[in-house]
């Protein structure tokens, strides 16, 4: 835990991160949670039920107690929710997670993204 805050918005070349709130909870299922290939390597099982589930609420829950850190990605050009990431501090270290909905890979979107919110880490 930390007093560190980062920004709750950030804007790149081609999108814009905000909060996730629990109102993402129908895009996170729908985008990659209920995704075999997109779940495939992660430490959490892939959802079947999202009201069940809580990915959302847990995340709202992480802004509002400083844990973690996660952004929704939105295209700006079409306002589409693409994808999380998530960065959590824990001084001098920080790590960061990533999940994006499959139509938006192989885009460079992750790393555009990622660049930018180690950008703001490191400095
Ligand atoms: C990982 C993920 C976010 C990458 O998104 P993306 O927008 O397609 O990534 P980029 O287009 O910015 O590619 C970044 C680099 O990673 C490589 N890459 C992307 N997906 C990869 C994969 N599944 N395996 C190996 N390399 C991969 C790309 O080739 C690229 O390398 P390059 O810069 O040398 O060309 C996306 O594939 C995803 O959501 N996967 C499922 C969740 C996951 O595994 N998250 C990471 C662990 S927390």
């Amino acid at each position: 835990m930390t007093t560190l805050r980062p920004p709750q918005n950030f804007r790149t070349a081609r999108t814009t991160l905000r909060p996730v709130t629990r109102g993402d909870a129908a895009a996170i299922f729908n985008g990659y949670a209920n995704s075999p290939s997109a779940t495939r390597y992660m430490v959490w099982p892939r959802s079947t039920a999202p009201a069940v589930d809580g990915v959302a609420e847990r995340s709202e829950q992480s802004w509002a107690s400083g844990h973690a850190f996660p952004w929704a990605v939105v295209l700006q050009s079409t306002r589409e929710f693409i994808g999380v990431i998530e960065l959590r501090l824990n001084p001098p270290k920080a790590d960061l997670g990533y999940i994006f909905c499959e139509p938006f890979w192989g885009r460079g979107l992750a790393s555009e993204v990622v660049s930018c919110v180690v950008e703001w880490a490191f400095a």
